[in-house]
């Protein structure tokens, strides 16, 4: 598994705007977008590409363009819908499934209760958007469900991580064929007691969409 910590001012900026307890929740979505197309400029680093023929208005060349089958990007609900949109600008062609797992705050263990995904997704580069590594008990689960529908290449865009999550990953994927990659912001220090990212940002989801 690779594990790409991005080390830019503009990322560590927006960072430290978005920890801010005082930072509202209109805010917290803009810089969640923000944050995503720069960490997906890194993420997609890799994406598959063809080379094409074109003629510009003064010659004939060769170009690359991405290629097909699209990329499918699939946020984790809810807090990895806030990321969509930062992803769909940076690749607006790529297909979108959406994920649905829920941590049981007690047990912290994760499970699916909603999935539009495609049913093969054999070949196709994944893009999962889910922004806290915590325990990794989320990503686990959902590297899991999408390897089972085929998936053979895994890229998580992750706005904070911990550790501990990114241990826990890499220990249950150490023997596994897919290739595996994580991208995030900033690698923070530790967990506390209920499975909260230090010094963190608080519940991702609450501060995008507010507590319902
Ligand atoms: N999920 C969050 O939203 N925040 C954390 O710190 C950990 C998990």
């Amino acid at each position: 598994m690779k594990v790409h910590v991005t080390d830019h001012p503009l990322i560590a900026h927006k960072l430290t705007v978005l920890r801010d307890e005082r930072t509202d929740s209109p805010t917290f979505r803009r810089l969640v977008e923000e944050l995503v197309t720069l960490l997906a400029y890194e993420a997609t680093r890799n994406v598959r590409t063809r080379p094409v023929s074109i003629t510009t208005p003064v010659t004939q060349t060769t170009g690359i363009k991405m290629a097909d089958p699209r990329p499918v990007v699939v946020p984790i609900l809810r807090a990895g819908l806030g990321m969509l949109e930062g992803m769909s600008k940076l690749i607006p062609t790529a297909e979108v499934g959406f994920l649905g797992m829920v941590r049981d705050e007690k047990t912290l263990q994760a499970s699916t209760y909603a999935n539009r995904l495609p049913d093969d997704l054999s070949g196709r580069h994944i893009f999962v958007l889910d922004p806290m590594l915590a325990t990794g008990g989320t990503l686990i689960s959902a590297f899991h469900y999408l390897i089972n529908l085929g998936a053979n290449d895994i890229t998580a865009i992750c706005i904070l991580s911990a550790p501990e999550g990114i241990a826990a990953v890499e220990k249950e994927f150490a023997s596994s064929n897919v290739p595996i990659t994580i991208v995030t912001g900033a690698l923070d220090e530790k967990l506390n007691e209920h499975g909260y990212i230090v010094p963190g940002l608080g519940d991702a989801g609450d501060r995008l969409y507010g507590v319902v």
